[in-house]
């Protein structure tokens, strides 16, 4: 049974409080934060596949995949009220559900936000390499891409992608209220540039584009909803930073809970706008839908805007998700499960350097030289099924710790948990059978390491908790 031993929470908090990282974060920060990590590749790229897949019924499929957000975050921020201890859902597993499970969703939030980082970074060096061929100034083919990503064209590294990557580790490492000084700054400008699209493109709606308005039918909407559940993930992020927040029990709640309320109602509105000024099939191969529904409507200066809050919104997708991968770490560490020298805190930026840096390596070179296209739906899995277990986490939390003080209770309990259980499970059934594939290969690797290193060097095996 030692294989579901837990840990005792108590001890959590103490060592949470008495951890050196520095506790600057306030509700604003987390609320930018998680909108931040929100606001990216999701919207300014995906949507277009969404469009084709789900015709302007896509808004119904943004608020499905809202609504299993949604159950989720609700039961979030009980366990961040509750536990305000770095490394997310790792840590409230760990409280409740045993090690073993703790272990495999700590490694599959390793999989989530590092493709993520790497696939955004892609996403990112393709928008910034159209942005400066605007300006005439061109990349040499060899440096555009990883080697095998584009047909017939010889590349031999994403230089752009791999420098991104560079650059943000360099701001996570260096100090948490930096980072989150940058992050609010890049998200107001991310969400003035939303808020523009919305004024500019609503005049040029034509109604008329709205109809026949689900083409598909409900596989459609649905197939739709599972793709496009990639522009609402990084909420959860927020959670990782409990440890540097100054009142956590009230303000991780804030941050999770409006960070996606923001962007819920962005994103249905700009979903129907995009609609609506475009018919849907012309958004066959296009990867910046957002600017190309304003080019349609004849307005080229604002799309030229829209580009560039792109690019901003990508960077902090990568600078929250980096972060939350580099807490989580943190704490599987400082767990005994990962080496300890991942959890050592640098002694002038108070921040995990070392675990900073190593990821902010290799994810930079898997950014460079692996070839990324479709890694949304592996991304899309790894987070539903976190999503998942959280709800399942929120239920036994309420048997076995019913005398745990939490700022903040999930409503409709059990009803609302089951029901993001529900939700996510019928997602993850509407991911493609390769998804499906790689995500049980990436899980029996963690199985491995799990019985090879992580439970002997676990701290709960060697001194019992
Ligand atoms: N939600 C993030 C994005 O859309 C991952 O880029």
């Amino acid at each position: 049974m030692s294989l579901f031993r837990t840990k005792d929470i108590e001890a959590m908090l103490a060592v949470a409080r008495d951890d050196g990282l520095k506790k600057v974060l306030g509700p604003v920060d987390l609320v930018m934060m998680g909108i931040g990590a929100i606001i990216g590749t999701g919207i300014f790229v995906l949507t277009g596949t969404g469009a084709l897949t789900a015709g302007p019924a896509l808004t119904v499929s943004f608020v499905i995949a809202a609504l299993a957000c949604g159950f989720a975050a609700l039961c979030y921020a009980e366990f961040a009220s509750a536990i305000p201890v770095s490394g997310s859902i790792y840590t409230y597993s760990y409280a409740t559900l045993g090690e073993i499970v703790a272990w495999m969703i700590g490694w599959d939030l390793l999989l989530e936000y590092g493709l993520a980082t790497s696939a955004v970074s892609v996403g990112w060096s393709g928008y910034f390499q159209s942005l400066m061929a605007g300006f005439g100034l061109k990349l040499p083919a060899a440096l555009t891409a990883a080697p095998g990503a584009v047909p017939g064209v010889e590349t031999m590294i994403n230089l752009p992608a791999c420098l991104i990557m560079l650059a943000i580790t360099w701001v996570v490492s260096y100090g948490v209220r930096e980072s989150a000084r940058v992050n609010n700054l890049m998200v107001a400008v991310k969400i003035g540039v939303v808020l523009l699209f919305i004024a500019v493109g609503v005049w040029h709606v034509q109604p008329a584009n709205w109809e026949p308005f689900a083409p598909f039918g409900f596989s459609g909407i649905f197939n739709a909803a599972a793709l496009v559940f990639f522009a609402f993930i990084g909420f959860d992020a927020v959670t990782s930073a409990a440890e540097e927040v100054r009142n956590p029990r009230r303000d991780l709640p804030i941050g999770i809970i409006g960070s996606l309320a923001v962007c819920t109602v962005l994103y249905v509105v700009v979903a129907a706008i995009m609609t609506g000024i475009v018919p849907f099939a012309r958004f066959a191969g296009v990867d910046h839908p957002v600017s190309l529904a304003l080019q349609y409507a004849g307005q080229n200066w604002v799309a030229g805007f829209v580009d560039l809050g792109a690019i901003l919104g990508m960077t902090t997708v990568i600078l929250v998700m980096t972060y939350g991968q580099t807490r989580v770490i943190f704490a599987m560490s400082r767990d005994g499960l990962l080496p300890e020298r991942l959890s050592s805190v640098h002694p002038v930026h108070a921040t995990p350097y070392f675990a900073t840096w190593t990821v902010g390596l290799i994810f930079a070179a898997i950014a460079g030289f692996v070839p990324l296209n479709v890694l949304a739906e592996l991304i899309n899995i790894g987070t539903l099924a976190a999503f998942t277990l959280i709800s399942v986490a929120v239920l036994v939390l309420r048997r076995i710790r019913p005398d745990l003080p939490r700022a903040f209770r999930c409503p409709g309990v059990p009803v609302v948990p089951l029901l993001a259980i529900g939700f996510c499970l019928f997602l993850m059934a509407h991911l493609q059978a390769l998804t499906w594939i790689a995500f049980l290969v990436w899980l029996a690797l963690g199985l491995v390491i799990y019985f090879a290193y992580a439970r002997r060097n676990a701290v709960l095996h060697n001194h019992g908790g």
